[in-house]
């Protein structure tokens, strides 16, 4: 492993003492020891391994701890957990009745799995098999969503979008005693209907789910009129969430994050909002999603790698959100003079309108209380891609702008993020219009 930098430091070094001007170091290559290839990832246990070790940005928080101790050893932690291909089908307008009436799921439907009998050898084939984990393969058994379809419209309440007479982002799945149970999938925080097709898609996530109004509706309370004495505790956190976050750090604090959309996502340098893994491919995204699987499972299974590489390839498949705009006026041409001319570039550089540069969270002086935490936090606040940012919106880490306009309006209490503040009443609606055209 070493070899291939040892080679030219040493020549350096003997050069150096020489006298004699130095031979240039070649750069790394960045996909250096260890490429994209869906065969040693599936087969081969120390590949996902490697990757995990390369792409974490910080290993000490508890989010990279957590899998430094159990991801990808042989014949122990996470490895030796039960691989799981869960038969499941969709959940329809029947079952829902049905479990509002409080009876079982009529389970005369046929449940699929997913693994395919051989690896697929083409792009297409891969990224139509992780199409279908994407909205099939369920995270876990989950009481919460379970306790929901006794709530009557408690799914409309909480966002899930609907897909004919089934619904998106839940399936009926046999559990591990053989029961038929409810759970939910990528697609229920991630899909929403694709503005080019009309599809359902990962391109945009659903902003219009609310896991805080889910939680409160499951546990028998009324979103928005809790009793003061509940204000301080968990209950009051998820009334004050709002639609399109969820607080992942596992940390007791209250850290909502803004659901990320996942078009273009090929194209962005660093994943997560803290920036806590460098992205260099396929493969990044495959084990962050097996890893994803196991802990939302609380370490009870694992999922068969072919279908984590088949959904890393499929949501690395989509194009960025078009843009909100497609004309481009007088206004939104002078608005890209001023945003190309200014700080902006710095770190929203053009065309994917980001950087690998870091950020540090006092730099740009957001919240900080994500950014600084044990759980997952790295110091950072990764740089968002601003295309498609007129469709994007919540706005920044915790999702704390509406709109555009409310993220540039300099009479605003949220702090942070101040580059555009001081920019004239004209400047700024040019700068926004343009935002939205790109
Ligand atoms: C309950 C809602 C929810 C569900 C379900 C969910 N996610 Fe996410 N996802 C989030 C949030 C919130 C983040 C932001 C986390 C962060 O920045 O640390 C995120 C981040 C991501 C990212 C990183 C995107 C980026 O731009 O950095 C990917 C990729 C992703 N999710 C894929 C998936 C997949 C695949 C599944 C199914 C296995 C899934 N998610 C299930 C809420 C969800
Ligand atoms: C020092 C680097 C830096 C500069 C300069 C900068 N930004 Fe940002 N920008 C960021 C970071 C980091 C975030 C995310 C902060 C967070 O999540 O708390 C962000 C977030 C945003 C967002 C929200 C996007 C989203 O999806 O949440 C917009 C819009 C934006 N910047 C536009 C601009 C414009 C316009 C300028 C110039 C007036 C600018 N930025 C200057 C680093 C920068």
């Amino acid at each position: 492993m070493i070899r291939a930098f040892r080679v030219p430091l040493l020549l350096a070094t003997v050069a150096a003492l020489a006298g004699c001007p130095e031979p240039p170091i070649p750069e790394p290559d960045p996909l250096w020891p260890y490429g994209d290839d869906p065969v040693e990832y599936v087969e081969n246990v120390h590949y996902g391994r490697a990757v995990l070790e390369r792409d974490l940005t910080d290993h000490d928080n508890s989010y990279a701890s957590r899998r430094l101790d159990r991801y990808g050893l042989e014949g122990t932690g996470w490895s030796s957990l039960p691989v799981r291909d869960v038969p499941s089908r969709s959940l329809t307008d029947v079952d829902v009745a049905a479990a509002f009436a409080g009876e079982p799921f009529p389970n005369d439907a046929r449940l699929t799995t997913l693994v395919p009998d051989e690896l697929p050898t083409t792009t297409e084939a891969w990224v139509d098999l992780g199409r279908r984990v994407f909205f099939e393969y369920p995270l876990r058994q989950d009481s919460t969503y379970a306790a929901l379809l006794t709530v009557e419209d408690g799914l409309d309440q909480a966002g899930f979008l609907r897909d004919g007479d089934t619904r998106v982002g839940l399936r009926v799945f046999e559990n591990d005693d053989g029961d038929l149970v409810v759970g939910n999938t990528c697609a229920q925080c991630h899909a929403s209907p694709d503005p080019r097709t009309g599809e359902l898609s990962p391109t945009l996530a659903n902003r219009q789910m609310d896991i805080g109004v889910a939680r409160l509706l499951a546990d028998g309370l009324t979103p928005g009129d809790l009793p003061p004495e509940l204000d301080s505790t968990a209950a009051g956190d998820w009334d004050r969430l709002g639609p399109g976050r969820s607080d992942v750090l596992a940390d007791g604090a209250f850290n909502p994050y803004a659901y990320p959309d996942l078009g273009g996502i090929a194209d962005l340098p660093y994943l997560h909002h803290n920036a806590n893994w460098f992205h260099r491919g396929t493969a990044t995204l495959a084990v962050r999603c097996e890893t994803l699987f196991i802990t939302a499972n609380n370490e009870r299974t694992r999922i068969p790698r072919v279908l984590s590489w088949a959904l890393a390839e499929y949501y690395r498949s989509l194009e960025a959100p078009p843009p909100l705009v497609d004309e481009v006026s007088d206004l939104a041409a002078a608005g890209e003079a001023l945003f190309l001319d200014s700080v902006c570039v710095d770190c929203h550089t053009p065309p994917l309108y980001t950087s690998e540069r870091e950020v540090r969270v006092n730099e740009i002086g957001t919240d900080p209380s994500a950014g600084g935490s044990f759980a997952r936090g790295t110091g950072n606040y990764r740089i968002p891609s601003l295309r498609g940012v007129g469709r994007t919106a919540p706005y920044l880490h915790h999702g704390a702008f509406d709109t555009l306009e409310a993220m540039f309006d300099p009479e605003r209490d949220e702090p942070g993020h101040e580059h555009g503040l001081d920019w004239s009443d004209a400047d700024r609606e040019a700068l926004i219009a343009f935002l939205k055209t790109i």
